[in-house]
């Protein structure tokens, strides 16, 4: 099946960078949120990170203007009625996901594929709350969507074989590579294999072992990573960091994973990162 209206759940920094890579790629996209007020904000901001591409001579002003054409917001679900694959790139949170695919499998055709961008929610869990768990599946898009180049493509129990080569063909439309699980795995490969390298970063700050900024300068200049971890974490959102070691914790019941105590402060003092203007980093 080949892909040609998305629809994308959620317009915050990942759902409005998904709903832009598949504009940029050429389709006609609805991005979906629960206020008017958040979808203006996501739209401005993707207006203002075009307008930059355009001041320094990557796109044309006329590129702008076709790839915002392509753009659809609405609050409004019943839109979902249209499309034959949605992405739901809502809060990391399980209650919300599973409310989100019962509400969409009750208004999107039978053949419509329903993905989670999910950093580490089972996607079976989420899929039980429909009546088609064969084509539920976790797309995890990476920060900031539009130019990374993975997606990982996560099976849930039920996930079909066809549902995982469309979203792979999908994936590849999109300009990016996919690398799918063998089996369901909470947070997948990436975000598994960085999640003890992240708290383990925020753990030497804590400790007043090094500044923020030493922290991240030291793994790039020692361990080349291109990019410190806790300049990482404030742009992934320490909620969704936090969410996701929680996740992580209580599905694998191991000590590694365990929510470090800076991030569970940070997040009830609502310093969640570049979002809120505060995380390791001041914006
Ligand atoms: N931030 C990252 O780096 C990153 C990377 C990969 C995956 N993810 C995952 O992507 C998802 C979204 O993360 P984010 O960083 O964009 O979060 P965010 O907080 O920036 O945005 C979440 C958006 O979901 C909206 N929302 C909440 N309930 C909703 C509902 N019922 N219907 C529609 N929209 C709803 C919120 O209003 C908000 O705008 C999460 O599952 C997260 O784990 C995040």
């Amino acid at each position: 099946m080949d892909i040609k209206k998305p629809f994308v759940v959620g317009a915050g920094i990942m759902g409005s960078g998904v709903g832009q890579l598949c504009a940029q790629q050429g389709y006609e996209v609805t991005v979906l949120d629960i206020s008017d007020e958040i979808i203006e904000k996501a739209k401005e901001k993707i207006k203002a990170g075009l307008k930059r591409r355009v001041e320094k001579g990557k796109i044309t002003n006329e590129d702008m203007e076709s790839v915002l054409s392509r753009m659809n917001w609405s609050a409004d679900m019943n839109l979902a009625r249209e499309c034959d694959f949605v992405i739901e790139a809502a809060s990391e949170n399980l209650d919300i996901k599973k409310d989100v695919f019962k509400k969409l499998d009750s208004i999107c055709l039978p053949t419509t594929i329903l993905a989670t961008n999910t950093t580490a929610l089972s996607i079976s869990e989420i899929a039980s709350a429909t009546s088609r768990p064969d084509k539920v599946i976790g797309m995890h898009f990476f920060n900031p969507a539009v130019i990374m180049k993975l997606v990982e493509v996560i099976r849930g129990e039920k996930t079909s074989e066809e549902t995982v080569a469309t979203t792979k063909k999908f994936v590849e439309n999109l300009g990016k590579v996919p690398i799918a699980t063998d089996k369901e795995a909470p947070a997948g490969i990436v975000s598994r294999v960085l999640a003890s390298l992240l708290n383990e970063a925020a753990i030497v700050y804590a400790e007043g072992i090094a500044s923020p900024q030493d922290v991240d300068e030291a793994m790039k200049l020692g361990a080349g990573l291109p990019m410190g971890p806790l300049a990482l974490i404030d742009m992934i959102g320490l909620d969704i960091h936090l969410a996701k070691m929680e996740t992580l914790y209580a599905k694998l019941k191991d000590e590694r994973y365990k929510p470090p105590e800076i991030i569970k402060n940070m997040v009830a003092e609502g310093k969640l990162g570049k979002k809120t203007g505060e995380g390791f980093y001041k914006y």
